[in-house]
């Protein structure tokens, strides 16, 4: 975090519709693991579209301080890797920011390296739980010392002579999966990971790009992922695809704002991210899918948002993997569509940079909004006029802060954030690319 003053910002109902053209930065979920998987491997990564957002950064920072040779090169990012199990002791503490994905993949990868390292992050990370990973990351033989809860700062002595895990993860989480997929990386014979059901895969996708074994197994509505330990990973080229998780922000104040149509180009559609737009089109949403094609392995098109009145939806608990980021402005749209919407099963919420169940009705309540929260279901009362004028409390959490501004455009009175720094973390430069759209936000 660059400056160490909280930067509050107000946003307001725009005069005009919003209108134009854009691309979103790079996903952050591809950007950390070309970064890490790169630096496992033998010979050069080119990585075109990289994130340049805080937490990717701050991966990129732990693989350089763990051996690898990382630099930018013109719009591209090079990595030289050191081969699976060349990664050597870091000099100082990691400081992974604000990142739970940084932090929790590389606790994989730390796992099976044969030395001793501290992690730690800012207040949002130390706060969050960590023994998700380090239970069945022990089972590879190596040690961890937290802070009491699981929580970080974290010291990690990897194991010697690693052993591969067997898992069924009891919550959906791509976090929890990948690390025990990295720490397998260095383990001899096969890790296996078991996923009641199907989060993102991106680690299974990047893996058999770059040359390892991997097998992925329907099992009831789950997966199996099954990955042969010490392959020989090779640097290969990464296409990082839009994030979808980005893209929602100015798809959603698009829907939202009368008359406005927006496109954003190059989005990544990976069908196990897109739970978001499968719950909007169910609301009547206009999102019109064109140029679709796959880039680096991954599907990707472009997404054009045109204004529509929507309807309350139900969203089953099943969908929440494919959706899980992107809670807080769906809780935004359901509070302008009419009728009550049902968002189910989101205790995994209670978990991300802040606990985004609470702080999301918050930021609604704070402006008007009928919300409740009942056992882990979040129910929002749309349809009558916003009224704003709140002051949300953003918790460090870059997604209510993009929330509560889209909310802003749609309000009788402005919506104000207590700091913007966060943003950041996820998507540098969405408030000039959302002015540019004709958004109104500026510094309060
Ligand atoms: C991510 C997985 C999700 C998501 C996070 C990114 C990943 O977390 O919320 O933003 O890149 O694997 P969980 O695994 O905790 O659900």
């Amino acid at each position: 975090m660059e400056s160490a003053t909280p930067r509050p910002h107000r946003a307001a109902r725009p005069a005009q519709p919003l209108t134009g053209s854009i691309a979103v930065p790079g996903d952050k979920s591809i950007s950390h693991r070309a970064l890490m998987f790169g630096a496992l491997a033998v010979g050069r990564t080119r990585i075109s579209g990289l994130l340049e957002g805080e937490d990717v950064l701050r991966t990129a920072a732990a693989m350089r301080a763990l051996g690898a040779d990382i630099s930018r090169d013109g719009a591209d990012w090079v990595v030289s890797g050191r081969g699976i199990g060349g990664l050597t002791e870091p000099a100082d503490v990691l400081d992974m920011g604000n990142s739970g994905t940084a932090a929790r993949l590389l606790a994989g990868i730390l796992a099976t390296h044969d030395f001793y390292s501290v992690m730690t992050g800012d207040a949002s990370l130390r706060n969050r739980p960590m023994r998700r990973v380090i239970e069945p990351l022990k089972s590879t033989g190596a040690q961890f010392f937290s802070r009491e809860g699981g929580r970080l700062p974290l010291t990690i002595i990897g194991a010697r002579d690693a052993l591969p895990v067997s898992y069924r993860l009891p919550v959906a989480s791509a976090q929890v999966k990948s690390a025990i997929l990295l720490a397998g990386l260095n383990a001899p014979g096969i890790t296996e990971v078991e996923e009641p059901e199907p989060t993102r895969d991106h680690s299974e996708n990047m893996l058999k790009h770059f040359g390892a074994t991997i097998s992925v197994a329907s099992v009831g509505h789950g997966r199996v992922i099954r990955l042969t330990g010490q392959p020989e990973l090779r640097g290969a080229d990464v296409a990082v695809p839009g994030d979808p998780s980005s893209a929602a922000f100015p798809l959603v104040a698009a829907l939202l704002v009368p008359g406005s149509s927006v496109t954003v180009q190059g989005v990544g559609l990976n069908p196990l991210r897109t739970g978001l737009f499968e719950t909007l089109r169910e609301m009547g949403a206009a999102l019109e899918v064109t140029n679709q094609r796959i880039e680096g392995g991954e599907p990707v098109g472009d997404i054009t948002a045109t204004y529509t009145s929507l309807r309350a939806v139900d969203v089953p608990a099943r969908r929440a993997p494919s959706m899980i980021d992107e809670y807080p402005i769906l809780a935004v749209v359901c509070a302008a569509a009419k009728g009550s919407s049902r968002l189910r099963g989101l205790h995994e919420l209670r978990v991300k940079e802040s606990d985004r169940l609470a702080a999301t009705a918050a930021l609604l309540r704070v402006n008007g909004v009928h919300v409740e929260i009942e056992d882990d279901d979040l129910i929002v009362h749309g349809g009558g006029n916003l009224p704003g004028g709140g002051l949300v409390e953003t918790h460090m959490d870059h997604r209510l802060a993009m929330s509560a501004l889209v909310l802003g455009q749609v309000t009788g009175q402005p919506v104000s954030i207590d700091d913007a720094r966060f943003i950041d973390t996820s998507f540098p430069g969405f408030l000039r690319l959302m002015r540019g759209l004709g958004a109104r936000v500026e510094a309060a």
